[in-house]
């Protein structure tokens, strides 16, 4: 566990942070991006934020935006580095810098008690779930998604 006061800076995120954003999210979700997609993304103009310490990539969030809405696509914390409020940190500092923002919304895993706890912490609500919304896994079951939504 690294401490939270261990130089940590938020920044932008451009293209030629894609690759540092790919890997860490290959080792943080079962079911990760691909490189492509996270081009794609960018140059869909989605917002990245980067938290890093001593310039080490150790967070992103990864959100779009349409119109005064927001979804949040992904956001990981490597683990070193987790409970230590960064998820917290990135996700003020993206809503306090985009006043035009009403709200906020994602979908977490039903089995996800981290993230979701996270979410409720934040003041995002449980709104409704989608039902079998991951892609399967080796057994060939499908997980449900809970929805969740803060307004700003
Ligand atoms: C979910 C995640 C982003 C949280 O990141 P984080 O930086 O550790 O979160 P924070 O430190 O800001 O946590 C804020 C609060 O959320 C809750 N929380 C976070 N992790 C938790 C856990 N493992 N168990 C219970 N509560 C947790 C706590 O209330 C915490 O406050 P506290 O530490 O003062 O008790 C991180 O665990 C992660 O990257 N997980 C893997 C990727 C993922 O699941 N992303 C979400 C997909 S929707």
């Amino acid at each position: 566990m690294h401490d939270f006061n261990n130089n940590i800076t938020l920044r932008t995120g451009k293209m030629e942070d894609v690759e540092a954003v790919y890997q860490l999210n290959k080792t943080v979700f079962s079911e990760y991006w691909s490189r492509t997609s996270i081009f794609s993304a960018m140059e869909s103009d989605y917002d990245l934020l980067l938290c890093e310490s001593e310039g080490a990539l150790v967070g992103y969030l990864l959100s779009l935006s349409v119109l005064d809405e927001v979804q949040i696509m992904q956001i990981a914390v490597s683990e070193d580095y987790r409970r230590q409020g960064l998820a917290s940190r990135m996700t003020d500092s993206f809503v306090t810098s985009h006043p035009d923002i009403s709200s906020v919304m994602l979908e977490v895993r039903l089995s996800n008690n981290a993230a979701r706890a996270c979410y409720a912490q934040l003041g995002f609500e449980e709104v409704g779930y989608r039902k079998n919304y991951y892609a399967p896994d080796a057994a060939g079951s499908r997980e449900d998604a809970v929805l969740m939504t803060k307004k700003v």
